[in-house]
């Protein structure tokens, strides 16, 4: 029997077979693994930053819900893992999603660190990682796979600085976590205050692990500043409002500026009326004025017994966006390069307003919105009153 017709013979019998359930299994393994296209989604679920991944988590989901497990005629997989904030374990487990579970693309990473461990990896592999949440502006450098659906802080601090000027605040503290993104907040906010004619006269930097403001604070209140312009990362505000109003500062003539993480929507409520009247800059208020915005939260609340979205869940609604629209692009073509050129000057109506993918540099283009928080019937809200249209990652632009 010459091979042909042996082939013949087994592919005339397949049917046979596969009805007694002989090939079913390889069978329809093959066809599971061409169809499904496996998103895996790394996030601090547990530990200090855990806010984000809760956050990031429930919005994902609701993204899927909202518009079905399928694109371009391939079902959507969402894997879910704790990475517990520590980059070694974000690594490894992007490692074991790559390689064990063979996902198409890579979302999440809450924190700068977890992000810039997973880069090489996304470089190696050729696989897209999405960056939702962590906003130090050279993340995106770090791999042409990268794409940032979040922000950046020189984006948030430079308005803020802006505004200051415009507002007689001439004399400033800084005063930011001691890691990447505070480190991007303190030289953008500072280098554009002063090249508009005020002065930074300290730039102070606490601790990311435990961090206890009280000291930080006091040498804030030695210099009397006209302002002290601050930066945390999410899910760490209540804290540094509690020790701020403990110190008598809403009463001392100093005022605080802020970028928004600090008066994030996921704990506006716990630092209560303190927060009122704190003028800070960011691209998402759960009180965005528009149909899109308001569509979402309502939905987002009926799905997370009542929680408030912040910038974080809207950063990993955007990423699914992305990647929906990217493989929509490429009618279901899940190579890494492909799904990258498709995200390349993408473009889309987010519940934050208009966004965009720099095709040059990965990160979204965005309105930065000053917002004042304020009492809107019993809940506080960072109300947006002002914006800044269309804004790109000042550090990358300033390379050009
Ligand atoms: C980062 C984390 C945050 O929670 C945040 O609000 C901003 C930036 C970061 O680690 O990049």
């Amino acid at each position: 029997m010459s091979n042909h017709t042996f082939s013949k013979r087994v592919w005339l019998a397949a049917p046979v077979l596969a009805g007694l359930g002989l090939l079913a299994p390889q069978l329809s393994q093959t066809v599971m693994a061409q169809e499904t296209v496996k998103i895996g989604m790394i996030l601090p679920m547990t530990g200090p930053s855990s806010s984000t991944g809760r956050q990031q988590e429930a919005a994902a989901k609701l993204f899927i819900q909202q518009n079905g497990a399928t694109v371009a005629g391939k079902k959507i997989e969402l894997i879910v893992k704790d990475d517990t904030g520590a980059p070694d374990v974000t690594k490894r487990l992007a490692q074991e999603l790559i390689v064990n579970d063979k996902v198409s693309v890579l979302l999440g990473f809450g924190l700068t660190p977890l992000a810039l461990s997973v880069a090489p990896l996304a470089t190696q592999a050729k696989v897209p990682q999405i960056v939702t949440a962590a906003a130090t502006a050279m993340i995106t450098e770090q791999s042409p796979f990268i794409v940032r659906t979040s922000f950046t802080l020189p984006q948030a601090s430079v308005p803020m600085a802006e505004w200051s000027l415009k507002n007689n605040i001439k004399k400033v503290v800084t005063l930011v976590t001691d890691y990447g993104p505070g480190l991007d907040a303190e030289k953008w906010f500072s280098d554009t205050i002063t090249k508009g004619g005020g002065t930074v006269v300290e730039n102070l930097r606490v601790p990311l692990r435990n961090p206890d403001f009280a000291p930080f604070l006091q040498r804030v209140k030695d210099a009397s500043p006209d302002a002290v312009f601050v930066f945390v990362p999410s899910g760490f505000g209540a804290a540094f409002m509690k020790q701020f109003v403990e110190r008598g500062f809403d009463k001392a003539g100093i005022k605080l500026i802020a970028t928004g993480d600090v008066t994030d929507d996921d704990l506006l409520q716990e630092i209560g009326d303190p927060a009122l009247g704190v003028v800070n800059t960011h691209h998402y208020s759960a009180s965005h004025n528009s149909p899109e915005n308001k569509a979402f939260v309502e939905a987002f609340r009926k799905a997370n017994n009542n929680m408030r979205p912040n910038f974080m869940a809207v950063g990993a609604y955007d990423g699914m966006q992305l990647i929906y629209k990217a493989l929509d692009k490429t009618k279901g073509n899940t190579d890494g390069e492909a799904l990258i050129a498709a995200m390349k000057g993408m473009s889309w109506t987010s519940v934050r307003g208009p966004v965009s993918i720099d095709p040059d540099t990965r990160d979204i283009v965005q309105n930065i919105y000053v917002r004042k928080v304020e009492k809107v019937g019993t809940e506080l809200y960072n109300q947006e009153f002002a914006t800044i249209e269309a804004v790109k990652d000042p550090f990358k632009a300033a390379k050009k």
